[in-house]
């Protein structure tokens, strides 16, 4: 088994489950076209996305780490009419990139791309009263994860749902030696998911174009 056939049913899936229209496309190119690390979700990750925030009818989102936009589009393209999601990207000139995108994919009024580091764009969000938040999607700084978890948790609601992107890392996740800050991070992650009463959650593994990662998915409990 090998990240070639990995690669190889993950194309198979998008051809046939993901149709990639223009928008998506365009949303790649202009990201690579401007330099922006191919580190996206594949297609049918960013599908899982937008059926779980269809599943929850969700019609607040926040993203943390936007990049050039291609899993907030699929995320807007889940909410009904009235929706909204907010994404957060540190990087101004991912940001910009990304804006075009989205504008250009006809979600300019859905979607609010803010830019600063998230720790503290997250401060104005509180002030504005802006969750709570029906599905929480955090894919920015991996050493961040779990603080990024705690709040959304303050700004989430029972039923909401927080899914963390890169969690698996090659498998790293179960090497309680790890010396990495981006390993150790998703095993505090976990850690604070099975001390954490207001929550039930679990990880999977995933190989794709991507390699050998995986992602955790947590319910707001009642
Ligand atoms: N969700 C995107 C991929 C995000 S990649 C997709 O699947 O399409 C991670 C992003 O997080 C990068 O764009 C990076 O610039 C951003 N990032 C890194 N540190 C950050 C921080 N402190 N706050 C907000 N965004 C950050
Ligand atoms: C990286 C970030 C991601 O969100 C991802 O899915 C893969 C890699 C990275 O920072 O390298
Ligand atoms: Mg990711």
């Amino acid at each position: 088994m090998s990240e070639e056939i990995w690669t190889a049913v993950d194309e198979f899936v998008g051809e046939t489950l993901v149709p990639e229209d223009e928008a998506l496309r365009g949303a790649l190119e202009a990201a690579e076209r401007a330099g922006l690390p191919q580190i996206q979700v594949s297609p049918p990750q960013g599908k899982l996305l937008q059926l779980l925030a269809r599943l929850q009818g969700a019609r607040a989102v926040l993203e943390f780490g936007t990049l050039g936009g291609y899993s907030t589009i699929l995320l807007a393209r889940a909410l009904p009419e009235g929706g909204r999601l907010i994404t957060l990207e540190a990087n101004s000139e991912y940001a910009e990139v990304a804006r075009g995108s989205i504008e250009r994919a006809g979600l300019g009024d859905v979607v609010d791309v803010r830019v600063g580091p998230a720790l503290e764009t997250l401060s104005a969000l509180e002030d504005e009263g802006a969750g709570p938040f029906d599905l929480v999607f955090i894919d920015a700084d991996k050493v961040n994860t779990p603080n990024y978890f705690a709040w959304a948790l303050d700004q989430t609601r029972p039923g909401s749902l927080i899914i963390a992107d890169n969690v698996v890392r090659n498998g790293t996740l179960a090497e309680a030696a790890s010396n990495d800050p981006a390993t150790h991070a998703q095993r505090r992650l976990h850690e604070m998911l099975a001390d954490e009463p207001r929550v039930t959650a679990t990880t999977i593994q995933t190989v794709g174009g991507k390699g050998y990662d995986g992602f955790t998915i947590a319910l707001v409990n009642d």
